[in-house]
């Protein structure tokens, strides 16, 4: 049976944890392809609500196997106090994996997150400062460690030693930071290998020969496609592949494997970090989506901006990633607001386009064109079915599924995992 992708179809924080949840109680495999600890995926179960950065959120169920692929970048540290927390609230973690191929953050990587942010002035991205861009930098400048490193730390002493020291010129010599000591950084990575040593495999392997058996496989994205590195709103993004690309790279499958591509998307828009967001409020409905919504960061608990949904984008984010269907989160935040707006197109230098463009400065020049819909004021948290949201309600999905060009098979009216329902696309 070929997987089934979850990927953000705006800028992060759609809700993926909990869509990923939902469908991994039919998964036997739930791999999370990119990003690192600048994820946070939020799991409401009742009373318990469970934040993973790192750990695919299939990991509340026993009978799945839960894997870090390849395309992530990992903080040893920050991961063990992840499935530290895990254990103690009772969660079986017996099931985890980490590709041998996934680079490791390092302490060095978060100082430079930081020192070049503080650099930046102005013109900072708002990263999560976890470590990601400088990261996913050496890997790409090929200098960068990876989990394997961490088997036999002995054997990679001089690779982690070079590593180190190139980082600690960077730090001196642009931000005037004394660096990091060598061997404690060593003795550090010997803590990791003796606890992590034993989850680390070649997760692309293992994915191969569950394809192979025939199992069910769900790619979990993080972050979202508008923060991809190549079709995201760049330079405000994050330093990797969040979409389509993503999966299949950051976990070592052919496009074969895949069947399902669903995009997660809120029913408005919000962001956190700076960049251009054309249908963003600043208003008192801007604060009553904050409210409502409770948008605050999962991973640094920064207020998000938030905005009417914007249709252009989510039409861009269904064709560039291919997507099948779409999963709608929060549509219960939207509850009594007398009437709702939806971006249809933009409106720059004297034209209307329904194009999402590649330059930022024209991004941020974009005048948003909306098309009012009748709002609803009944409480919809316990519906489950399309027919029982008020007809308003079913206007809006219907409208939003025109504009984007793709099905809404998936809604969520909460955030806990029973306040969602399926719907077949028409
Ligand atoms: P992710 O990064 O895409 O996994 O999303 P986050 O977990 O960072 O943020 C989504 C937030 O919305 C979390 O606090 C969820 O518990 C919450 N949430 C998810 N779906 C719904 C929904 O349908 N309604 C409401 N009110 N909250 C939701
Ligand atoms: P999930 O998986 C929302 C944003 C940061 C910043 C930019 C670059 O929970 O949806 P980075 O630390 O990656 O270098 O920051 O990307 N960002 C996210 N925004 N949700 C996320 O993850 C994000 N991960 C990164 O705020 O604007
Ligand atoms: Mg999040």
């Amino acid at each position: 049976m070929p997987g089934t992708v979850i990927i953000g179809a705006q800028w992060g924080d759609e809700g993926k944890g909990k869509i990923t949840d939902l469908l991994a109680a039919e998964a036997d495999v739930v791999v999370r392809y990119s990003g690192g600890p600048n994820a946070g995926h939020t799991i409401v179960r009742g009373q318990n609500i469970y934040r993973l950065h790192h750990v695919p959120s299939g990991i509340l169920y026993p009978h799945v196997t839960c894997l870090l692929g390849n395309g992530m970048v990992i903080d040893p540290e920050n991961l063990l106090n992840e499935m530290d927390g895990l254990m103690e609230g009772g969660i079986d973690i017996s099931g985890l994996h980490i590709s041998d191929r996934a680079h490791l953050i390092m302490p060095y990587h978060r100082l430079l997150d930081r020192a070049s942010e503080t650099a930046r002035g102005r013109q900072a991205i708002g990263t999560t400062g976890r470590g990601i861009g400088p990261a996913y930098t050496d890997k790409a400048a090929r200098r960068g460690l990876r989990m394997h490193h961490l088997l036999d730390v002995g054997r990679a002493r001089d690779d982690i030693e070079r590593a180190c020291q190139l980082a600690n010129l960077q730090l001196k010599f642009r931000f005037d930071h004394p660096g990091l000591d060598v061997e404690e950084l060593i003795e550090q990575c010997q803590r990791w290998s003796a606890r992590l040593r034993p989850y680390i495999m070649d997760t692309a392997l293992f994915l191969d020969q569950a394809i192979e058996q025939g199992q069910k496989v769900l790619f979990e994205g993080a972050q979202g496609i508008l923060l991809d590195v190549d079709h995201g709103t760049f330079p405000f993004v994050t330093s990797t592949a969040t979409g389509i690309g993503g999966a299949l790279t950051g976990t070592g499958v052919g496009p074969q494997a895949l069947q399902r591509i669903v995009g997660i998307t809120k029913a408005y828009t919000t962001r956190v970090g700076a960049g251009p967001f054309p249908t963003e409020l600043f208003d008192a409905a801007g604060d009553r989506l904050v409210d409502q919504g409770h948008e605050f960061g999962t991973t640094t608990g920064r207020r998000r901006r938030t905005g009417w949904l914007d249709a252009v984008a989510l039409r861009y984010a269904v064709r560039v990633n291919g997507l099948t269907d779409l999963a709608l989160t929060k549509l219960d935040v939207l509850t009594g607001f007398p009437t709702l707006h939806v971006c249809t197109a933009y409106q720059v230098g004297g034209q209307k386009t329904t194009y999402f463009p590649a330059r930022t400065d024209q991004l941020a020049a974009c005048e948003p064109l909306f098309e009012a819909l009748p709002g609803w004021s009944e409480d919809i948290r316990d519906v489950r079915a399309f027919d029982q949201l008020p007809k308003a309600a079913q206007q809006y999905v219907q409208r939003l599924e025109q504009l984007a060009g793709a099905p809404v098979t998936i809604i969520s009216v909460g955030p806990d995992r029973d306040q969602t329902f399926l719907r077949a696309a028409e």
